[in-house]
Order: C-alpha cells, then sequence, then structure tokens
C-alpha cells in the first residue's frame, strides 16, 4: 500500500475541505435544528463534480479513483454529516449501481444526470420488517407484459423525498428467498409512487429518510435491472462500496470531534490550568487520535482493493465497522471533555454525537459488518 498520495488526491482533499470550511461547515447547526436539506449545498457540491465523483467522465462524472472519494467525504462530514450522506449515497449507492449492473440505454438516461447532480438518487432496500434480514422484503413486482405492477413500502430511504429516481429492490418471485429479488428503477411522479413524511431523526437531521409507497405502480420492463432474480446480488455488491462511503463519513465525524476537543482542552481552565494539562485527557484524545488514523489506514486499505479490482467485501465490512465504533467513542469523550457545555445544543459537539450514531446502523449495522467480516475470515 502506497502512503505517499498522488498531487490529484491531495488537491480533491484540499478542494472538499475549502468546500466544507466556506460552505458547509456556516449554518450547519441552524439545518441540524430545523432538520433543513442542505439544498444549495447539494447545488455547489454537484457543480464541483462530487456527485458522480466515482463516475467516468464519459457519463458526466469526475472519474476519480476511491480513495480521493473517501478523502472528499471525510473533509465533508467533518462539517457537516448529512451533506456527506447525501452524496455518499448518490455516489456508491446508486451511481455505483448504474456502473456495474445496468445497460448503456440506462446509463445514458439516467446516469449522465445522477452523475452531474442534475437529478438526485436514493437506494430504496430496506422494509418496515426487513432491515438486517434484506432479503425477507415482501414488495413485489408483478410482470404485465412489457410493465411490471410495483406493490409495497420500503422505509428509511436516505434522500428518499429529495431524490428524483429511486433503485428499489422488490421481488418478482415468492418463496425461492433472495434468488426472487430484484431491482428496479423508478422515478418520481409514476402513477401509484407516492413518498411517506419526513422522518425525525436523532441525527443527521439535514438528510432527508421517508417510506416510499407502491400502490399499483407500472414501471416499464426496460427499467429492469440486470436480470429478474439478481437484485440482491447487485443490493449486497453495491453495500460493499457504500461502506466505505460511510465509514469515511464516521471518520470525518471523529476528526471533527477529535479537533474541537483539542481546541477546547487548551482553552477550559480547571484547578488553576488547562485541562489540556491532565492525563485524563491525554487518555482521551490520544485514543482518538490512534482511533482516527487507524480507521483512515483500514478504509484506504478497502478503498485501494476496489481502485484495484480486488475483493474488498471484508476490508470495506471492517473499515465501517471501526470507523462507526470510533466516532461514536470520540464523539461521546468529545462531549465528556466540553463537560455541562458539550451537553447543550450552543457549543454543537452534542450533534456529533447525534451524527455519529447512525454510522453503526445505515448500510448495514456493525453487527451485521461483524457478521460479514467473521463469515469471510471463517472462509478462508
Ligand atoms: N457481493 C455479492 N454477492 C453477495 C455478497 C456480496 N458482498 N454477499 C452475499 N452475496 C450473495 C451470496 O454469494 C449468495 O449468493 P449465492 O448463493 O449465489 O452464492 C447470496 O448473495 C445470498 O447471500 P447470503 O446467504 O450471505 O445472504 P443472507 O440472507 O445470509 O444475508 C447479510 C447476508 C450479510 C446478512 C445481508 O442480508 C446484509 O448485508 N444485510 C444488511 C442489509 C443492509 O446493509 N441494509 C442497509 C440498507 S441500505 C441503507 O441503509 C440505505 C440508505 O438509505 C443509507
Amino acid at each position: 500500500m502506497d502512503f505517499n498520495y498522488s498531487e490529484e488526491q491531495l488537491l480533491i482533499r484540499q478542494t472538499a475541505r475549502d468546500f466544507a470550511e466556506e460552505h458547509l461547515a456556516p449554518g450547519v447547526m441552524e439545518r441540524d435544528e430545523e432538520a433543513r436539506f442542505p439544498a444549495e449545498q447539494i447545488k455547489m457540491m454537484a457543480e464541483l463534480g462530487f456527485l458522480g465523483m466515482i463516475v467516468p467522465e464519459k457519463w458526466n462524472g469526475a472519474g476519480v479513483d476511491f480513495i480521493s472519494y473517501a478523502m472528499a467525504i471525510e473533509e465533508l462530514a467533518r462539517a457537516d454529516a448529512s451533506a456527506a450522506v447525501v452524496m455518499s449515497v448518490n455516489n456508491s449507492l446508486v451511481c455505483q449501481i448504474f456502473l456495474n449492473w445496468c445497460n448503456d440505454r440506462q446509463r445514458e438516461k439516467y446516469l449522465k444526470r445522477l452523475a452531474s447532480g442534475e437529478i438526485l438518487g436514493a437506494y430504496s432496500l430496506s422494509e418496515p420488517q426487513s432491515g438486517s434480514d434484506a432479503s425477507a422484503m415482501r414488495t413485489f413486482a408483478e410482470k404485465d407484459g412489457d410493465h411490471y405492477i410495483l406493490n409495497g413500502t420500503k422505509n428509511w430511504v436516505t434522500n428518499g423525498i429529495s431524490s428524483d429516481v429511486a433503485v428499489v429492490y422488490a421481488l418478482t418471485e415468492k418463496g425461492v428467498g433472495y434468488k426472487g429479488v430484484s431491482a428496479f428503477i423508478v422515478e418520481k411522479g409514476w402513477d401509484g409512487f407516492s413518498v411517506g413524511k419526513k422522518e425525525d431523526k436523532l441525527g443527521i437531521r439535514g438528510s432527508d429518510t421517508c417510506e416510499l409507497y407502491f400502490d399499483n405502480c407500472r414501471l416499464p420492463a426496460e427499467n429492469l435491472i440486470g436480470t429478474a432474480g439478481q437484485g440482491f446480488k447487485i443490493a449486497m455488491n453495491t453495500l460493499d462500496g457504500g461502506r466505505i462511503g460511510i465509514a469515511a463519513q464516521a471518520l470525518g465525524i471523529a476528526r471533527a470531534a477529535l479537533e474541537k476537543s483539542l481546541e477546547y482542552s487548551k482553552e477550559r481552565e480547571q484547578f488553576g490550568q488547562p485541562i489540556a494539562n491532565f492525563g485524563a485527557t491525554h487518555d482521551k484524545i490520544s485514543n482518538m487520535a490512534c482511533n482516527i488514523d487507524a480507521a483512515r489506514l483500514l478504509i484506504h486499505r478497502a478503498a485501494a482493493l476496489k481502485d484495484a479490482g480486488k475483493p474488498f467485501t471484508k476490508e470495506g465490512a471492517m473499515a465501517k465497522y471501526f470507523a462507526s465504533k470510533i466516532a461514536m467513542e470520540a464523539t461521546t469523550q468529545c462531549v465528556q471533555i466540553f463537560g455541562g457545555y458539550g451537553y447543550m445544543r450552543e457549543y454543537g459537539v452534542e450533534r456529533l454525537m447525534r451524527d455519529a450514531k447512525i454510522t453503526q446502523i445505515y448500510e448495514g449495522t456493525s453487527e451485521i459488518q461483524q457478521l460479514v467480516i467473521a463469515r469471510e475470515l471463517l472462509r478462508d
């Protein structure tokens, strides 16, 4: 593994950092308070090429490698984890499916606009009764000539409200388990497709999450992705890459917690001296720093494997498991360092703790990452 980043990678990281400081950090607390989608900021991110970073230029993307992508997500999440997940879902879940599994007609019609940020995408796998056990879905798509008729309810859909198009998983055959799952491209506005209320969440409140309802929604059969029954593999394969994005998001949150802890512990005096002088503070900040660097190494290893076209399922799961765990620990310790002030909204560190929590839940809970890691280890 090369520890020297290329000039291009460093430039992308700097561009993301400058953008985040100038356009995401100001107003992040208000957006969190009001649960307001960062619409203007996402538009600017699209202009910078961030919405289709991993998509080749041929399809209107920026065509950068996955390490650069992870670096950009880390920088954005350090300022605003909500804006970071909007970008992560659009890139490593939605655009990734178009790159790996769709045909050129589908790419021409949707991917070009998704990558340029003209339209936004969502990825809709979970249902009220099927979260971790993803193949236990009930949404059903019945073939009807050159159409499918879609019925069911999906939930916890990130970008569900702001998106224009969603990749939706549904059974096309019952009683055969995951082999009956298929993936479809579904456009907002089609008859029978409606969107639920915006969920009131603990964290990443700037991003929108909602249910999607399908009531006899007619889809052209040409919007099937790959072949019927291939959906579960598409979902799993895509989540492998998505998990690198979420790991990078967790890393950005953890870094914000460390930076705020360092700044505050140098300013805050107790017992006649800055709390930075105390061993209890050293313990916390040194742990945070080691964990952050270790998480970044795991993330970049998984990204490097992906860039090299090598298997990275286990490494991606390890990166997400570890980065989300240390993000939760770092943000909790940061609140502890801030003490009573940390518990108050106006200091902005409790938001980090709230934002960190979701990284242990979405795109596969920590328990699912452990299962994926253990299965891969036992297979070796
Ligand atoms: N890549 C490609 N194929 C894969 C795969 C991968 N990473 N993992 C499994 N498969 C294939 C298997 O090879 C198998 O196919 P074969 O029989 O042909 O070999 C098939 O898929 C079934 O695999 P399993 O037997 O392992 O399936 P399982 O039912 O035991 O489930 C699981 C495995 C890991 C638990 C999986 O269900 C899982 O990852 N669950 C978590 C789901 C999840 O992450 N949900 C997040 C929702 S998305 C989200 O959060 C959206 C958002 O808006 C942010």
